[in-house]
């Protein structure tokens, strides 16, 4: 069996090459990505020594080069993370969402149904349900909850979702949709609530929180959400979207003093700082489908999840410099520049 996983040298596609690898001996596990500033070698170094890996600098907007790693491989599977991830940049910057995101998804499938693949699955995402109210802890998202976007980020994946939809119905793609909530673990790009608030933890750097903080996300250990889009791929029914979630919701303030907590740095880092524009105030998944049909249940608890990923973190310290040391600098400047700049010199005196 080849499977062919775009984006995996990002933040969870890494994390499901070496889910797969380990879980299926006999698999071949084929990475395409183009390595934008959010995806990194050097974290598939491990993988690549193995003779079942391996991987095609690609964009997935080409679909020339597509086809050809198609044409060499012939994968049976094809999962696609590969995507323009980060609401702020798509704030900034909407245009390459919608080519990633959109068009990507697009040439994906069209090499799919091409080359015969048996399953395209799409990694989507619960943003392209809109937000809940934080007044009303009864409701929470389902499959059939209406798509409402709120960012150029979630509208282009919503965007995604409704062409995979149109390519089951009208062209007979074996697909199928997963919407999870958010990601936490090892290898997350460091422009991330959870990761930024570590690295400037350890640096004693201000920790920017939007607004007052009492947005809440609902959490889930990155190898949960490996453990069931692999399930899914396997086991679940094309044409039907599967919501992935942790039963975890926590606000960001909560997050954020945790982490302080366990790094043993002070409350005092926390700095308020101007709210993100449409800013979701409320995700929450209702996971029961995928829970009934697959059998699948989140299996890393909050508290062990967040040890893990701080350890992980504190670990890995080339991993992050390599990082933070690029164009991560300038990103950061630019985002959080002006309105930090009391907080350091505070900080400094
Ligand atoms: P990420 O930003 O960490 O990684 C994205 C990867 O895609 C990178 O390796 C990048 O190089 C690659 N990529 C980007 N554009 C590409 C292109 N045109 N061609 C080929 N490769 C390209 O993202 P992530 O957080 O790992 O998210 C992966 C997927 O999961 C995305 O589709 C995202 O929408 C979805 N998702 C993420 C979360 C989360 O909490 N992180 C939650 C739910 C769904
Ligand atoms: O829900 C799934 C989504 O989760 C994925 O589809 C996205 O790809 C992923 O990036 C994530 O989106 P969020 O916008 O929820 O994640 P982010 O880590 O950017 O922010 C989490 C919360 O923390 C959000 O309410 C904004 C807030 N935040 C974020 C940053 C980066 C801050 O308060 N300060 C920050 O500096």
């Amino acid at each position: 069996m080849t499977v062919l996983i775009t984006g995996g040298a990002g933040f969870i596609g890494t994390n499901f090459v070496y889910y797969m690898l380990e879980k299926h001996s006999d698999y071949r596990i084929v990475c395409l990505d183009s390595l934008t500033y959010a995806g990194n070698f050097s974290s598939l170094k491990t993988a690549a020594e193995n003779p079942r890996f391996a991987f095609y600098k690609t964009d997935i907007t080409d679909k020339k080069a597509v086809c050809e790693v198609f044409e060499r491989e012939k994968p049976e599977i094809v999962i696609n993370f590969a995507a323009e991830s980060h609401v702020d940049r798509s704030i900034e910057n909407p245009e390459i969402f919608l080519r990633t995101n959109i068009i990507g998804t697009q040439v994906m499938m069209d090499a799919c149904l091409k080359y015969g693949a048996k399953r395209f699955h799409q990694v989507s995402t619960d943003e392209v349900y809109g937000d809940l109210p934080l007044d009303r802890p009864d409701l929470l998202f389902t499959e059939t909850t209406p798509i409402r976007t709120s960012s150029p980020y979630s509208a282009s994946k919503a965007s995604a979702d409704l062409l995979v939809g149109a390519y089951v119905r009208t062209f007979g793609l074996p697909a199928t949709i997963s919407r999870c909530s958010n990601n936490y673990g090892p290898y997350q790009f460091p422009e991330k609530l959870i990761p930024l608030m570590i690295v400037n933890a350890l640096a004693d750097k201000p920790l920017p929180v939007y607004g007052k903080g009492l947005n809440v996300r609902d959490w889930l250990y990155v190898e949960d959400h490996c453990r069931a889009i692999d399930l899914i791929v396997h086991n679940g029914t094309v044409g039907e979207i599967y919501n992935i979630g942790g039963h975890n919701e926590m606000r960001n303030i909560d997050i954020v003093k945790l982490i302080c907590e366990k790094l043993g740095k002070p409350e005092s880092l926390i700095t308020y700082v101007t709210d993100r524009k449409g800013h979701d105030m409320r995700y929450a998944i209702d996971a029961t489908k995928i829970h009934e049909e697959l059998g699948w249940l989140p299996e890393t608890r909050f508290a062990e999840g967040i040890e893990k990923t701080i350890s992980w973190y504190l670990d890995n310290n080339d991993w992050l410099q390599t990082i933070i040391n690029g164009d991560y600098k300038d990103y950061y400047d630019k985002m959080y520049g002006e309105s930090l700049k009391k907080a350091e010199e505070k900080l400094c005196t």
